[in-house]
């Protein structure tokens, strides 16, 4: 395992070795105080990640939508909607972002649009076999009457992946498919008219400066032909990360579009980039994604779903490196985002706990919250040591753990309600950002509201109590990240060193980088002078649950 080197790839475009923030907008900063977050409020909070030291942010969707699937159902994919403010109010938050040297992505949806999308009424307007309902995937059912749905498919969000209709006589009439929510219908990506649209809809965001795209769901526009039926295995994640040879992701036809939104891209100036969300089973498949025309980043969703076991740890970073090396491309790395469990929870979990699942009150397998913190501040110091690009996920600065206890009458996600609460989603991740630890919804907003409530011990995380502290987790990813940038460690190589099983431990240059994993302290020998440390020890044995940056006499 010694001096095995390990490149990212050359080349200097930003996206390469970026530290991208996501903000999730809902839950930011909330400038209106109607308890849903807005863009004036990320504006009025740019310099306090100025100050973190981050590259440049994603905002998980702000376009006009019914909020279905919390934006993720988009109703008109060039307007924002009025929760988060207007147009204008974008384009200042973008030049203020710009201002201040922090690039700006955009999340774009073209899986699905929400129901209330002019193109799918229109649809649901037309009849059977006419041009509107081909931009969407339409089917006659099964059965004597079309009364079975066209194919067994489940959805994401639980239940079947097909709606049947009510034509305009009132008769029961034809099925639509959706991955998702029945109020997210799938785009026909066949259509031309629909490959046409979204070409228009880059081009609007890129005329207004933004700097690039997180895809959503960028395995799932093309369904294999046919529509055969498929036979979820029952451990599986529920976005495909767990199965091979699904017929609706990762078909080849995908990569087709991604092909022409890189030339789409390559028209303008500053090295605009895509980034998938492709939750494909292994690191080889994820990389099909970012060879050298298609898109310039996708998450690196192996590298999430990785336990806290050493052994699975350096295996994932050394497969990383391999094949997003061998097509051309950075790794990516990323712990954390809106849809899964908050790694500072999830890496304390005692049972397994899918995608999506998320946690509540009666979930097993809960975590120690001081493991939690432990594990999540010593993964992070990991992650941001890595070459190439990291992905953070609002909250995670300050160590925000998960909130396990909300009760069932203020949960939102779909996933809750289509599976009758057998999973109870993603909200726990989602809850509003605490800012100050005594004012109305810890500084969310003045006026105390919040779409989710915030958990009464996160008083202790909140941003002023942790800037105020030297030991906090907020000081910790800030002083990571101005040493990641010091040291460069975006680019270059890494040599890989051996401290045992149950350590992860590898060099950037003259910087060594340690966690231990297991159960002992491990020992990092003489000479040894610490730039980091994840949480604070004496003596030169790194502690259990905890990860080190130092250098060697
Ligand atoms: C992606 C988003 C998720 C959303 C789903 C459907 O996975 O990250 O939040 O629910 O797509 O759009």
């Amino acid at each position: 395992m010694t001096e095995l080197e390990q490149f990212a790839a050359p080349g200097s475009e930003w996206w390469r070795s970026a530290v991208i923030y996501q903000i999730y907008p809902r839950s930011f900063a909330d400038a209106s105080g109607d308890g849903i977050g807005d863009l004036p409020g990320i504006t009025s909070r740019l310099d306090d990640l100025k100050t973190l030291g981050i590259d440049a942010i994603w905002l998980s969707p702000f376009m006009t939508s019914p909020q279905k699937d919390a934006g993720y159902d988009v109703a008109d994919y060039r307007d924002v909607d009025p929760i988060f403010g207007t147009l204008a109010d974008f384009d200042e938050m973008l030049a203020q972002a710009h201002a201040r040297g922090i690039r700006v992505i955009v999340d774009l949806v073209p899986n699905h649009s929400s129901d209330q999308h002019e193109w799918f009424q229109q649809a649901l307007a037309a009849a059977p076999g006419s041009p509107e309902r081909a931009r969407y995937i339409f089917r006659d059912g099964k059965g004597e009457n079309g009364e079975l749905p066209p194919n067994n498919w489940q959805s994401v969000f639980g239940g079947g992946m097909w709606e049947r209709v009510t034509e305009a006589d009132g008769t029961p009439g034809q099925w639509y498919l959706h991955i998702f929510d029945a109020t997210q219908p799938d785009f026909d990506w066949t259509n031309p008219e629909v490959q046409e649209e979204f070409r228009s809809i880059l081009r609007f965001w890129l005329d207004r400066g933004v700097d690039g795209f997180r895809v959503d769901v960028a395995h799932g526009m093309v369904k294999a032909d046919g529509l055969h039926d498929y036979h979820a295995p029952t451990d599986a994640d529920s976005m495909g990360g767990g199965e091979q040879n699904v017929p609706y992701w990762g078909q080849d036809g995908v990569h087709d579009i991604y092909r022409d939104w890189h030339t789409v891209l390559a028209e303008y100036d500053g090295d605009r980039a895509l980034c998938g969300e492709a939750w494909m089973p292994t690191l080889k498949q994820t990389a099909l994604w970012v060879r050298p025309d298609e898109m310039h980043q996708t998450f690196n969703f192996p590298y999430l779903m990785t336990p806290w076991d050493a052994t699975q740890l350096r295996e994932v970073i050394r497969e990383s490196l391999d094949e997003f090396g061998a097509v051309g491309a950075p790794s990516t790395w990323v712990l954390s985002n809106h849809d899964v469990v908050r790694h500072f929870s999830r890496l304390a979990l005692t049972a397994d706990n899918p995608q999506g699942e998320g946690i509540g009150p009666l979930s097993k397998g809960k975590p120690d919250t001081a493991v939690g913190q432990a594990r999540g501040r010593a993964a992070s110091t990991v992650m941001l040591a890595l070459p190439g690009s990291t992905y953070l996920y609002q909250g995670e600065e300050l160590g925000l753990p998960e909130a396990m206890e909300l009760p069932d009458d203020v949960r939102q996600d779909p996933t809750w309600f289509r599976t009758n609460g057998e999973r109870y989603g993603r909200d726990g991740c989602r809850v509003p950002l605490p800012w100050e630890a005594d004012a109305p919804a810890f500084g969310f907003n003045e006026s105390g509201a919040s779409w989710l409530p915030q958990p009464a011990e996160w008083a202790t995380y909140a941003r002023d109590v942790e800037q105020a502290d030297p030991d906090s987790t907020l000081a910790l990813y800030t002083q990571l990240l101005r040493l990641r940038r010091e040291h460069n460690l975006g680019t270059g190589s890494l040599v890989w060193e051996d401290l045992g099983a149950d350590a992860v431990a590898f060099r950037r240059g003259g910087l060594h980088v340690a966690a231990n994993l297991g159960a002992e302290p491990v020992e990092l020998g003489e000479g040894v002078t610490f730039l980091v440390q994840s949480q604070p020890f004496e003596g030169t044995a790194l502690p259990v649950d905890t990860a080190a940056w130092y250098v060697k006499a």
